[in-house]
């Protein structure tokens, strides 16, 4: 008991000067410790690792870039300047629980979600693997989400702060919608999550990709995507805009999409004038050397390196179908974007 207590006593003491050393840091060196510290963090099991993530953005221990981006990279799409085209993908913020300290970390622009309408707890856990030797992983979360009143709460806060004090909001922010699992009609779903969040967003994602969801791929379809796009957009152009008007609309869809898929998406995003699509969500299927590993047996969509050549198959595919016009919004590590307008 007593070289136990001395072993947390040392622990602590060794923490608490590690952690005023971190604190004292200059920004560039606190993104060095982080990085170093990144196989220490892949020996705790993966969600663990996100939350704890989450909390460190909490208590202010990400690094701030406060170096100005280059403005080569700033990048004009919706006529609203992203200060660069590399954002952070839905699903590390869920909740919109720590946006200002993702946007300080540097992206251009930064997805919140995918945000329910209801709570929900998700899928039981264990839900998330990770493939080392491929930096991939494998996750089947299924939308935990606080719901959109929580989100919303944390949305408000975020948008007060940033109305105060500008360099609270250097990029964009996304958010991302997804629908109850219970619920039997999508629609309605992503009318209330627009609804109740999009007056702070400055694009909205309709996310009918996941595959954790049952039932939710299966909105791409044709007739299902017609029916959900019409009835969202619908919700958007009834509600009351600024002078600034509504944010644009964007889809978000699968790598796992057969041609006809491919074309009945682009027709639908060209007939309704879509803003966006969203390319790509995680996969289902397991590419490559992925299939050795006893992780692949999992349930749930890979996302990573292994998922690279896929998306940028279909990103061009989707590219070549929404036809004259279309420009190249984000190539992004996590997601690239297509404008379809
Ligand atoms: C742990 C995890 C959770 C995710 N959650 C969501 C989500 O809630 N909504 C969503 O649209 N995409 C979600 N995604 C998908 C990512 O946004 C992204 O589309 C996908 O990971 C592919 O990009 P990447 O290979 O660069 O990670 C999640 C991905 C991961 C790894």
């Amino acid at each position: 008991m007593g070289i136990l207590a001395k072993l947390a006593g040392t622990a602590g003491v060794a923490g608490i000067g590690g952690f005023a050393l971190y604190a004292t840091a200059g920004a560039e060196r606190q993104f060095q410790i982080i990085s170093a510290c990144g196989p220490a963090f892949r020996l705790l099991d993966p969600e663990t690792t996100h939350n704890l993530g989450i909390e460190a953005a909490k208590w202010g221990l990400f690094p701030e870039e406060t170096r100005p981006d280059p403005d080569i990279l700033r990048t004009r799409v919706w006529a609203k300047d992203f200060p660069n085209p590399v954002g952070l993908a839905a699903g590390f913020d869920k909740h919109a629980e720590v946006v200002e300290p993702l946007m300080k970390l540097g992206f251009g622009f930064v997805e919140i979600g995918s945000v329910t309408p209801r709570p929900q707890p998700g899928n039981p856990t264990p839900r998330v693997f990770r493939i080392k030797d491929l930096s991939a992983t494998i996750n089947r979360y299924g939308f935990n989400s606080l719901g959109a009143d929580a989100v919303q709460d944390n949305l408000t806060l975020f948008a007060k702060k940033a109305r105060e004090d500008p360099s609270a909001k250097p990029g964009l922010l996304g958010v991302n919608l997804g629908k109850n699992k219970s619920s039997k009609d999508a629609a309605t779903d992503y009318s209330i999550g627009l609804t109740k969040l999009s007056q702070h967003a400055d694009y909205v994602v309709i996310n009918i990709s996941s595959p954790n969801t049952p039932g939710l791929r299966a909105l791409q379809g044709k007739k299902e995507l017609e029916a959900l796009v019409s009835q969202v957009k619908g919700t958007r152009d009834r509600m009351r805009w600024g002078p600034s008007g509504p944010p644009p609309l964007v889809v978000k869809i699968a790598p796992d999409l057969t041609q006809e898929d491919k074309q009945d998406i682009a027709a639908v995003a060209l007939k309704y004038k879509l803003d966006g699509l969203i390319v790509s969500n995680t996969t289902i299927t397991r590419p490559g050397a992925v299939a050795d590993y006893p992780e692949a047996k999992e349930a749930g969509g890979l996302s990573g390196p292994p998922l690279m050549d896929l998306a940028t198959d279909v990103l061009a595919d989707m590219y070549r179908l929404t036809g004259k016009g279309a420009r190249p919004l984000n190539k992004s590590v996590h997601a690239s974007h297509l404008s379809a307008d």
